[in-house]
């Protein structure tokens, strides 16, 4: 039997049949963009997250960017944020018109780096051309990037923090999830993602109501929210008046459908993935690669279960003779791919970054994962002797 990198038809056997009748209640009422299940999921996942509010969006691009366009980022403006991440986190900076500045991340957790943050804002804040605004944290691979730091760090230099948690979202520190410490929070529901629907969704979480609605504003074409009213009354549909350039990014019923029937299992499936990623550690304790550490007090998804050789491409290639899929998560790093290599790259350098693209690999990884397809991936990690 082959072995699934990420298996996500054992999940809807699971709960195939309370999809169908999630989808099928949506196919009934209609209300197929935004309706009730919408309302419903983003009152969820805000309970969920532990954040006052949450905003459900077309992708999670679209919920980086939306913050972005809300606090009037732009141009002259720095944002710093991992070089060592997927294109999503430093693309949505140049589509406001402000500047990405990569910064490298820790050799074990592969998280922004505190100490280089400093660097590359006290290095911006010398050269006096750009403004530092925001930093964007992601939440590599599951895990939660060091908030308290960072936090520190946003606190001392007036900074906002989004938390990208396209891959992290359900990760705790000490208990507490990133809005803890973020400004916002930022997801994707892509079907990979370890809360994923069956197509794009995104989310924000926020703590203000006058923010959520700046966002509703621009998610919707730039309609008309109460703020921009001051109190009058427009007797129309409010996406037909419009208080500035917006977008459109808004997310399905059926997916929103979806994903309340996915979010009532979460929980569990954290601790699965949690299960997979101990029996890993143990079955591969002692073979010369690196397994993946994870923040103290931390509570990874594990998004990906991501281990380092020197010779990553040989085993990734011994691997697949023994039917064992593997990925790169990320060969080539963002300060370096072309349409981005003009952005500065922060004081201090990217050399983890440069370093841990020549040596990361994933493994298979999802929650329902049986032992002995786990045995068989471990027994052929470490039989490679390249
Ligand atoms: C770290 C990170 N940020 C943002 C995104 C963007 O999410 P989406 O694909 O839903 O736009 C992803 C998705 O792969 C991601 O991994």
């Amino acid at each position: 039997m082959t072995i699934a990198f990420i298996d996500l038809a054992a999940q809807q056997r699971r709960i195939r049949s309370r999809l169908d009748a999630a989808i099928a209640k949506v196919l009934d009422h209609g209300g197929y963009v935004m309706g009730p299940e919408v309302r419903q999921f983003e009152a969820e996942l805000a309970a969920f997250g532990q954040a006052p509010l949450s905003l459900s969006c077309a992708n999670g691009t679209d919920a980086i960017a939306l913050p972005l366009m809300a606090w009037g980022v732009g141009e002259g403006d720095a944002v710093f944020c991992p070089s060592f991440t997927f294109t999503a986190t430093p693309e949505v900076v140049p589509w406001v018109g402000a500047t990405p500045v990569f910064v490298d991340v820790l050799p074990d957790t592969f998280n922004l780096d505190p100490v280089k943050l400093e660097a590359a804002i006290a290095g911006v804040q010398a050269e006096g051309k750009l403004t530092p605004a925001v930093v964007i944290a992601v939440d590599l691979f599951g895990q939660p990037a060091d908030y308290p730091a960072l936090r520190a760090i946003c606190d001392r230099h007036g900074l906002k923090l989004i938390s990208d948690s396209a891959q992290g979202f359900g990760c705790t520190l000490g208990g507490h999830h990133p809005i803890h410490w973020a400004d916002v929070t930022t997801t994707s529901f892509f079907p990979a993602k370890p809360l994923g629907c069956y197509g794009d969704g995104g989310a924000v979480l926020c703590k203000d109501q006058a923010l959520w609605d700046l966002m509703d504003s621009f998610r919707v074409h730039g309609k008309a929210v109460a703020q921009d009213l001051n109190g009058r009354v427009f007797e129309h549909e409010s996406k037909y008046l419009n208080a500035r350039i917006g977008m459109n990014s808004r997310l399905d019923s059926i997916q929103a459908a979806i994903l309340i029937e996915k979010l009532a299992i979460f929980p569990e499936e954290i601790t699965m993935r949690q299960a997979v990623a101990d029996r890993y550690a143990d079955g591969l304790k002692g073979s010369v690669l690196s397994t993946p550490a994870v923040i103290a007090g931390g509570q990874s998804v594990w998004a990906q279960y991501v281990i380092e050789h020197e010779n990553r491409d040989g085993l990734a290639a011994h691997l697949k003779t023994q039917g064992v899929p593997t990925a790169v998560y990320y060969p080539v790093p963002m300060h370096v791919q072309e349409p981005y290599a003009h952005f500065p790259r922060g004081a201090g350098g990217l050399a983890v970054t440069e370093a841990l693209a020549e040596k990361v690999l994933a493994l298979p990884m999802h929650p329902y994962m049986d032992e002995a397809t786990q045995d068989q991936i471990i027994d052929a990690v470490k039989g490679f002797n390249g």
